[in-house]
This record gives C-alpha cells, sequence and structure tokens, in this order.
C-alpha cells in the first residue's frame, strides 16, 4: 500500500502551491527576474508558485533556511553567483553547503550589469568615477545587496582590477540599494540592468557603463567597461532553482519539463530580451549543466577572492 501511495503522489506534484524563497528585498533583480519565470513555470504547471522575500547577509539567510525545509519539492531556493558560488570563499562559517544542502532543478536567464549613478551626480563617466576614487580612496560609497552579492562581488572585481577602494554599503536586496542611489544618498552602484534599465530610461539615474561584452540597444550610447576603461572586464549574473539535497528526482523533472515548455514559447523569449535579459540555449539550462557551471563558477570567485585580497567574514 504504501508503494501505491508513494506512486500516486508522484502524478500529483504539485498538488499544492510551491514556494520560491528569494533571499533578497522585493523589487531588485533577483525578484524579478524570479517573478517573472514563475509565472510562467506556474502557466506550465497548472499550479501557483508564491515567490517570498527574505533579504539579508547577502542572501545567505535565506539560503539557509531552504537548506533545512523538507525536500518535498514544495520550499525551493532562487540561488545565485553569491549564495551558491561565492560565498564559500567570502564567510568563514556558512550555515549551508551549496553542494551538499542543495540540488540544481534549472538556471534561468542572466542579467548583464551597469555601472550607475544618480541623475544628480556629478561623475559622467566611468573615468571620472575611477578618479574620484584614487584622489581620496575610501570616499566614495557603493551600494551593494550585502556581502557575496552580485552587486559586491562585480564591484569589489572591479576595484581591484582598476585598483581604486571604495567603501561599500550593504542593503538586504539592490531594491532598497537603487532607492538610495536615486535619492543620493549612495554614490554609485554596480547593478543588474533588468531593474536598472526602466530607471536610466526615465532619468532618475545613470548608466556610465556596461559590464557586458558589447553595447546594448537599450541602452543607447553607453559604453562598455571593457572596449576602453578596463579592457577585458566582464560581468554578469546568474541564478538558478534549487531545492533541498534529499527532493525526489521525479520533481525536478516536472519542474525542468515545465519549464523548458515556458523558454519554447518564442513570444516569452523576445519579451525577455526586450528587458536585456539573456536566455541561454536550452543545452546551458538543465540541472547538470547548472552544477556543472556552479562549480566552474565556485572555483573562478575562490580564485578573484583570494586575487582581490578580499577577507573572509
Ligand atoms: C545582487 O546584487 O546579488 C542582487 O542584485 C540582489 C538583489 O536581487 O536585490
Amino acid at each position: 500500500a504504501c508503494g501505491i501511495g508513494t506512486a500516486a503522489a508522484q502524478e500529483t506534484y504539485p498538488a499544492k502551491a510551491i514556494t520560491w524563497l528569494v533571499p533578497f528585498a522585493a523589487g531588485g533583480p533577483t525578484d524579478a527576474v524570479s517573478r517573472n519565470v514563475a509565472q510562467r513555470v506556474s502557466a506550465a504547471l497548472g499550479q501557483s508558485i508564491v515567490v517570498e522575500n527574505l533579504g539579508g547577509a547577502g542572501g545567505t539567510i535565506g539560503a539557509a533556511k531552504v537548506a533545512r525545509a523538507r525536500a518535498d519539492g514544495y520550499s525551493l531556493f532562487v540561488g545565485h553567483i553569491g549564495t551558491m558560488a561565492a560565498a564559500p570563499s567570502l564567510f568563514k562559517s556558512l550555515r549551508y553547503d551549496p553542494n551538499q544542502d542543495f540540488v540544481p532543478v534549472f538556471r534561468f536567464p542572466d542579467t548583464p550589469m551597469a555601472l550607475l549613478v544618480g541623475a544628480n551626480s556629478p561623475y559622467r563617466t566611468a573615468t571620472d568615477l575611477f578618479e574620484a576614487a584614487r584622489k581620496d580612496p575610501g570616499k566614495l560609497t557603493f551600494g551593494t545587496a550585502g556581502v557575496g552579492s552580485s552587486s559586491h562581488l562585480a564591484a569589489e572585481h572591479l576595484a581591484s582590477v582598476v585598483k581604486v577602494q571604495y567603501t561599500f554599503v550593504p542593503y538586504k536586496g539592490t531594491g532598497p540599494a537603487m532607492a538610495d542611489l536615486m535619492g543620493g544618498q549612495i554614490d554609485a552602484m554596480l547593478d543588474q540592468t533588468n531593474v536598472s534599465l526602466p530607471q536610466t530610461q526615465g532619468g532618475r539615474l545613470r548608466a556610465l557603463a556596461l559590464t557586458s561584452q558589447a553595447r546594448m540597444a537599450l541602452f543607447p550610447g553607453v559604453p562598455t567597461l571593457a572596449e576602453k576603461e578596463v579592457p577585458g572586464f566582464l560581468a554578469s549574473t546568474w541564478y538558478g532553482l534549487y531545492a533541498p539535497a534529499d527532493t525526489p528526482a521525479h520533481v525536478i523533472d516536472v519542474l525542468q519539463k515545465a519549464y523548458a515548455e515556458a523558454l519554447a514559447d518564442k513570444e516569452y523569449v523576445q519579451s525577455l530580451e526586450k528587458q536585456g535579459i539573456e536566455v541561454l540555449p536550452a543545452e546551458s539550462v538543465s540541472a547538470d549543466a547548472l552544477g556543472r557551471f556552479m562549480r566552474s563558477e565556485q572555483e573562478k570567485w575562490q580564485r578573484v577572492v583570494r586575487e582581490a585580497g578580499i577577507d573572509p567574514q
């Protein structure tokens, strides 16, 4: 009887609403990408997905919570470059292990980043900003979504390559950091373009440079850092859906199929591209591909953190 019950349970997943935990405040890029993908996956599954926000400590508080959740497919985690790759190199006592406590489900689209200042900022170019930082080390303030967040990692990486120092101001997500950037409380930010784009178009923020390989039509006239100021400098943020380690394989399968169905819709993919979101080829988004990519990113960030001389907290 027990076997039959299990089979029935397998057939009915998902039988109730699924929670995706976003480890940053609402209104930020991780939240925006997650809600976008969740809506499509939910439609494909015919079941609701509740996106919950729990910010703090660069996303590691949320990760630790889902690492201990029931592995039944109803509590999932939106991990990213920080929580799943860089955090082990940045925190001395992380309360979860990205490799042991989670299994990858699928990879989201990536978001490129932009170096941003407020509309009233005196800085017009990335060079202006670097010169100001050089003149007065530590005076410039950079907003971040906390230690090990993507906004922090990219800005630390940039500072180490350009050899300048900023003072980082951590928030529970780049949503609240961006509000302070617009308000003039902080000087700059390196943030994902999916949320900052409307603010730059609306004239509330100024994008000084992009961290993508090529310029983006969505940001007319904005150069890339790589083309002039910082040759070779690239940064983008990747995200993925993760489940607690013992989650049954069929659950992962159901979720993957729903996501594949969403990505098969060309109009949907175009709507993402219009927002500057980079949709990856199908072979890069599977659970296996995400797992392999995550491990290569863990090695990369271990090296970057060491080379930048960042002391783990
Ligand atoms: C990050 O910097 O890691 C993310 O932008 C955080 C967020 O989505 O708020």
